[in-house]
């Protein structure tokens, strides 16, 4: 059991056929605003990501480079790390299938589900698709391709099989007792449903290819490439050594993201094999869902693949971090549009989130010697506006939990909503004549609301929310959701601030 203050989140790993796109990019992001979330609540965060780079796809398209398949992984791999640095992700580690630890891992795991009788040798006769890198039925072909779309091919070899069909009981059963085991709740019941029907025995080794971790004892044959991929969650936690540090903090994991694609593998495979080694399941698996292109698929065929180092060169990079994480309700599909990452950007950050900054930073500039001011007694409204602040926190906590990281960012929007109402109903260009004690409160208000904001917006936009912060002058070690609420810290009366400069620029397009 894991400690209780520990939260260990995963992304799935990706192949590494080919460079990271928007796809990729969108998983792991998600998963980094949930890492950075538990972190600033105070959480023992373990945030893995990495590449998966055995199977027959990859050693495919390592001869396609005509390249030796380590080489080649090395390669691709390297251009997922750079994601790593160019999108802001904070993961704590990063694995890759190649390494040592995780064959020996992969190979432990074998060996505990063979000991326990689970693993026997039959042979394969059936459809394989290398692009899914999975094995199906005659019934589920569509037109002879794999329900996916991808072609498939006729395979005939000994293998090892696992035996899957006497897990449905196990898995109903933890499903029934787990509500919350598969989010969005919709993919939940496909999950159960699938199970329901009884599930086949799945061959998990292959004998016409070299490119895997050697079954143990029998090096004819290669671990299927999904044993292999799905280990990476515990093999990164120094598995098969379960009274390490690492692997008693941290597993079972709290959560593992994934596309919608891999659900099976995850909700139904992945626990049956952990039941099989005596391993506890995960907590919970949380699906999203597929973005298109303004209306159309995404493909290489189509040309319109989207490449998040564009998107980050064309958008910036906390313009494309918000977009993608506020524009489809997590879990959903979502359609990429230029058009409403502009408005976003234009609207929501540089009109309401950047002026509601600009014009409060700009006031105190001018109206109190570009100190933080000091309050007076605070009025009704005043307090209403903090309570909504200082609130914020508890409703996005609620919301992360379900993953559901849009609404979190709604309710930091409400509250600038609400602080934007305030600045023209409170005038302080006008009181500062009339009252300018009175100003003094209502900037001071204001100041603490964005501070507030701009600690719960740390997550999502981590070096805008930084550079606000800084404009505030608060103290690195006041940046975490211990500063917030009643209870936490204050923005000191009299700290100099420096010169304010806009921290979300409206989008320009570049001339063509
Ligand atoms: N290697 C496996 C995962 C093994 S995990 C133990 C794999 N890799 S992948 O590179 O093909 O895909 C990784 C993720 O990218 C999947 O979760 C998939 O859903 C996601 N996406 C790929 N294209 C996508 C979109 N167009 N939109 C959103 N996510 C998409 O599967």
């Amino acid at each position: 059991m894991s400690a209780p203050d520990a939260f260990y989140i995963t992304t799935p790993i990706y192949y590494v056929n080919d460079v990271p796109h928007i796809g990729h990019a969108y998983t792991t992001l998600a998963c980094d605003a949930i890492a950075r979330f538990m972190r600033l609540d105070g959480r023992r965060v373990h945030f893995l990501t990495g590449t998966d780079e055995h199977g027959q796809k990859v050693e495919k398209a390592a001869r396609e480079a005509g390249m030796d398949p380590k080489a080649f992984t090395d390669r691709v791999s390297e251009r997922f790390r750079e994601l790593v640095r160019v999108m802001d992700y904070s993961p704590d580690d990063f694995i890759r299938t190649t390494e040592d630890r995780h064959v020996r891992a992969v190979q432990a795991l074998w060996t505990r589900m063979a000991e326990n009788g689970w693993i026997y040798l039959g042979k394969y006769a059936g459809w394989y698709s290398v692009r899914d890198e999975a094995y199906y039925a005659e019934s589920e072909l569509v037109d002879g391709r794999a329900p996916t779309g991808a072609p498939v091919e006729w395979v005939e070899e000994p293998s090892y099989f696992f035996r899957l069909s006497a897990f449905r009981d196990r898995l109903l059963r933890l499903y029934a007792e787990r509500p919350d085991f598969v989010g969005p709740a919709t993919r939940f019941n496909e999950v159960v449903s699938f199970v329901r029907q009884g599930l086949q025995d799945l061959s998990i080794s292959r004998t016409t290819f070299r490119w895997g971790v050697p079954v143990p004892g029998d090096p004819d044959h290669v671990i299927y490439v999904w044993v292999d991929a799905l280990t990476n969650y515990i093999s990164a936690l120094g598995y098969p050594d379960v009274d390490g540090e690492l692997f008693r903090t941290f597993w079972p994991a709290d959560v593992h993201v994934i596309g919608k694609d891999i659900l099976r593998f995850h909700a139904v495979y992945w626990p049956a094999f952990l039941l099989a080694a005596d391993l506890e399941p995960p907590r919970r698996v949380f699906a999203h869902g597929w973005w298109t292109n303004e209306g159309q698929k995404i493909s290489k065929s189509l040309g319109n693949v989207i490449d998040p180092h564009a998107l980050v060169r064309r958008y910036g990079l906390d313009q494309t971090r918000y977009y993608l994480l506020r524009e489809v309700p997590f879990g959903q599909d979502g359609d990429f549009r230029h058009e409403s990452m502009v408005r976003r950007i234009n609207h929501e950050l540089a009109n309401d989130y950047g002026n509601l900054v600009q014009r409060v930073l700009t006031m105190i500039r001018r109206y109190c010697d570009g100190r933080v001011p000091a309050p007076g007694e605070l009025a009704a409204d005043d307090e209403a506006l903090l309570a909504r602040a200082h609130g914020c926190l508890d409703a996005m906590r609620r919301h992360m939990r379900e993953q559901a990281l849009h609404r979190a960012l709604d309710e930091v929007f409400e509250v600038i909503g609400e602080a934007n109402r305030y600045v023209d109903a409170q005038a302080p260009w006008t009181l500062r004549r009339r009252d300018p004690k009175r100003a003094a409160t209502v900037l001071w208000t204001l100041a603490e609301t964005i501070r507030h904001l701009a600690i719960l917006t740390r997550p999502f936009m981590p070096a805008s929310s930084a550079r606000i912060l800084d404009l505030l002058a608060v103290p690195a070690a006041e940046r975490d959701f211990r500063a917030l609420g009643p209870g936490g810290r204050t923005l000191r009366p009299g700290t100099a601030l420096p010169e304010p400069t806009p921290v979300f620029p409206r989008h320009r397009e570049e001339p063509a």
